[in-house]
C-alpha cells in the first residue's frame, strides 16, 4: 500500500477510503498467483502485461465510469477476458457480466475458466465479420442486434475494439448499446481521436501514424490492414453516441498522441438519460 493511501484509510475519508480500497484490491490482484491467465500464445488482443492492463482498466472503469460492484456488466468485444478476469474480483454476487465476441477459442477460454467459479460471468460468442478476427463470420457487423432484452445493462464498455471496427459497425453498437443500456447506464469506450494534437503528430507513438485511406471519419494506421489500428475524426464518436439517445459525459486524452495520460486510448463516457429504477 502506497503512503498516501496508507494516509487516507487513517484519515477515513469515504471517498478517498473507497479510492484506497481500489488501489489495495489493485496491488492484490496484480500479486494474486491463483488467478489464471491464458497461455501467452494463445492471447491475441495485443501485447502488454495481461493481468496489468487488465487491472489497469479495472481503476478506469470505477473511477472514470462509476463502476459499481453490484452493476449489471455488458464487455462488448470481451477477447480472451482480460478485462473479465480483474472484474471477478470487484463484481459481487449480484452483480452480471457479460462478455460477447466473435473469436470462438477466447469465448471458449472464458467459459471454461471464469464461468465454472463465477457463475454470474457468462460469455458468448457473436459470429459477426471481422477481416482480422474472424473473417468467416456469418452476420455483417453493421446489421447486428445485440442477444439482450432492452434496459438490461447499468454499466458496457469496449475496451480496444472500437479501434478495430468501420464508422456504420460503430454506429450499430451505439445505437444498439442505448437499447440494452437501463436509463442512468453508462457507457465506456476506447478509441483513438483524431484533435489537432493527434494531427500534428508530434510525440505521437510511431504505431499510430494514422491516415486517412478515404472520405469518411475513419484514419488508419496501415491502409494495408485498414483494421488494424482505427482512428475518428474528433467529434464522430460523440456525434454517433448522441444520435443513438447516449449523452456524451466527457473524453479523456490517451497517451499515445504522445502527452502525459494515465491510459493509452482516449476513452470515452457516455450515460442513458433517465434515473436507473
Ligand atoms: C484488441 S482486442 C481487445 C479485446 C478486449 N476488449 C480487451 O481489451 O482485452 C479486439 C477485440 O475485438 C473483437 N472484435 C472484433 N470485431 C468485433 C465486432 N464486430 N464486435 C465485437 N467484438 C469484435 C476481437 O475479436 C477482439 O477480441
Amino acid at each position: 500500500m502506497t503512503m498516501a493511501a496508507l494516509s487516507a484509510l487513517l484519515r477515513g475519508d469515504v471517498s478517498v477510503r473507497e479510492e484506497a480500497r481500489l488501489d489495495i484490491l489493485a496491488d492484490s490482484i496484480r500479486r494474486n498467483r491463483f488467478l489464471p491467465e491464458p497461455d501467452p500464445e494463445s492471447v491475441f488482443v495485443g501485447d502488454g502485461d495481461y493481468r496489468a492492463i487488465g487491472t489497469e482498466f479495472l481503476k478506469h472503469f470505477v473511477r472514470l465510469g462509476g463502476l459499481k460492484p453490484s452493476d449489471r456488466v455488458l464487455d462488448i468485444g470481451s477477447g480472451i477476458g482480460r478485462m473479465a478476469m480483474p472484474l471477478t474480483q470487484f463484481l459481487d454476487e449480484e452483480a452480471s457480466y457479460d462478455g460477447l465476441d466473435p473469436v470462438a477459442e477466447g469465448v471458449a477460454w472464458c467459459a471454461e475458466v471464469i464461468t465454472p467459479f463465477y457463475p454470474n460471468f457468462r460469455f458468448a460468442r457473436l459470429d459477426v465479420a471481422h477481416p482480422i478476427y474472424n473473417p468467416k463470420g456469418r452476420l455483417k457487423g453493421a446489421e447486428m442486434a445485440l442477444p439482450f432484452p432492452d434496459r438490461r445493462f447499468d454499466f458496457c464498455f469496449l475496451t480496444s475494439v472500437a479501434t478495430h471496427l468501420p464508422p456504420d459497425e460503430v454506429k450499430a453498437y451505439a445505437a444498439e448499446i442505448a437499447r440494452v443500456l437501463a436509463p442512468g447506464g453508462r457507457l465506456f469506450l476506447t478509441a483513438f481521436v483524431m484533435d489537432d494534437i493527434a494531427r500534428a503528430g508530434e510525440g505521437r507513438d510511431p504505431r499510430c501514424a494514422f491516415q486517412r485511406t478515404a472520405a469518411g471519419p475513419d484514419w488508419h494506421a496501415d491502409p494495408a490492414a485498414p483494421f488494424g489500428a482505427v482512428a475518428f475524426d474528433e467529434g464522430f464518436v460523440e456525434g454517433v453516441l448522441q444520435d443513438a439517445g447516449l449523452v456524451a459525459v466527457r473524453t479523456r486524452l490517451g497517451r499515445w498522441r504522445g502527452i502525459e495520460a494515465a491510459h493509452y486510448q482516449d476513452i470515452l463516457l457516455a450515460e442513458k438519460p433517465g434515473t436507473a429504477a
